[in-house]
């Protein structure tokens, strides 16, 4: 049965799984006057009423058949474990319903192939939710780079460890590392074109999957990137560095009175082609002042909840699209053999994204 539209309505919202995560799409639903949380789903019923109980008249539910039912619900997040995203997202979109996804937007690039042919025949959205791209930070960020402010961009150094889950379907390459690739697609001008990716992993506890892991990404135009995810580490640490030709900027996630620095300083290469080797060429370092941009505090999941309402009602296209969400699993997968065959550097083959929403 397909959804009601009532365009002066908030845009009636579901969530599907309430573990860790559900309960804050959850609350930012419930909050957002654009969209009304009517049903929380789980498998276990009782932590489905257990996050529902905060909020008056949300029904709870263990079968998702009995929320695609509902006409008053346009809209599904789904907050389950990857492998199952795709199989609840054809359901939903079946149903008439648009979906926010969580990240990773699928298990495989296979199924979000799937998930996307079946969301352009219904006319239905699907935005996978890249939290981050929808953080103040990362918004100013992307403008630096976007407005040419740090210059061209040489490299990108990003570290992203806490004491983790060990997750029972995904390695820390997929549980972590769709943060940094939906922000390097987000941020970078030419999105995440990638011609290889490296990656190395290690399971010192015997976990049965990776819990550390090092990706080395080719991007297009020559800049290096470097990703380190982990679970094992006690100290909890979020930087990127993104070096430009101009400007250096480096981002700290844990220092909300400073998150985003930008360092005046840059490297010339200057080649004197007319002189002789050993005098002809030299790296010229220009130093000078630190900036530190005032950001707001906004919380980030509530814009994106904001932007699917506003996609469902036909008016933008997620930024975070399943477009996205499918160039960071082609990352992710080409990463997984590289892991298969000893950390070799793997081509990332462009999808014929023509077909594509
Ligand atoms: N955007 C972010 O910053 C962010 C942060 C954390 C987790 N996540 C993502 O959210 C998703 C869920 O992660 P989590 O840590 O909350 O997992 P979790 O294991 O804590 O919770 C998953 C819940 O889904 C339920 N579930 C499983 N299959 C179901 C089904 N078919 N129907 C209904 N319920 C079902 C489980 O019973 C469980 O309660 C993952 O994709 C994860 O990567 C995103």
């Amino acid at each position: 049965m397909h959804s009601l539209h009532l365009n002066s309505e908030p845009v009636g919202m579901a969530v599907v799984g309430a573990g860790y995560w559900g309960p804050n799409l959850a609350r930012n639903i419930a909050l957002n006057p654009a969209t009304a949380l009517r049903w929380v789903c789980d498998l276990d019923v009782g932590r489905a009423e257990r996050l529902a109980a905060p909020y008056a008249g949300v029904r709870c539910t263990a079968v998702v058949e009995a929320v695609l039912d509902d006409p008053l619900v346009e809209a599904v997040a789904i907050a389950t474990p990857a492998a199952t995203h795709a199989d609840l997202a054809i359901a939903c979109l079946r149903a008439g319903k648009h979906v926010l996804v969580e990240k990773p937007l699928a298990a495989s690039v296979a199924d979000a192939q799937r998930m996307i042919e079946v969301a352009d025949r219904e006319g239905r959205i699907i935005m996978c939710d890249h939290t981050y791209c929808y953080s103040p930070a990362v918004r100013a960020i992307a403008g630096l780079v976007q407005e040419g402010e740090l210059g061209d961009v040489l490299f990108i150094d990003s570290v992203r460890i806490n004491l983790g889950l060990v997750q029972p379907d995904v390695d820390v390459l997929w549980d972590l590392a769709p943060h940094d690739l939906s922000i390097l697609d987000f941020v970078l001008p030419t999105e995440l074109r990638v011609d290889s990716v490296a990656a190395q992993g290690a399971d010192p506890l015997r976990t049965g999957r990776s819990c550390i892991g090092y990706l080395t990404l080719a991007l297009a135009g020559g800049t290096i990137a470097h990703l380190h995810v982990n679970w094992l580490s006690p100290t909890k640490v979020r930087t990127m560095i993104v070096g430009g030709s101009r400007r250096t900027l480096i981002w700290d996630d844990l220092n909300p009175a400073q998150r985003v620095s930008i360092y005046d300083r840059g490297v010339d290469w200057i080649d004197h082609g007319d002189l002789d080797q050993h005098r002809r060429s030299q790296v010229a370092y220009r130093l000078g002042d630190m900036v530190a941009p005032a950001l707001r505090d906004d919380e980030p999941l509530a814009r994106v909840v904001g932007e699917l309402a506003a996609a469902a009602r036909g008016e933008l296209e997620p930024v975070t699209s399943a477009r996205s969400g499918l160039r960071v699993l082609q990352v992710l997968e080409a990463a997984s053999e590289s892991l298969r065959r000893g950390g070799i550097a793997v081509a990332v083959q462009p999808l014929g994204m023509a077909s594509l929403p």
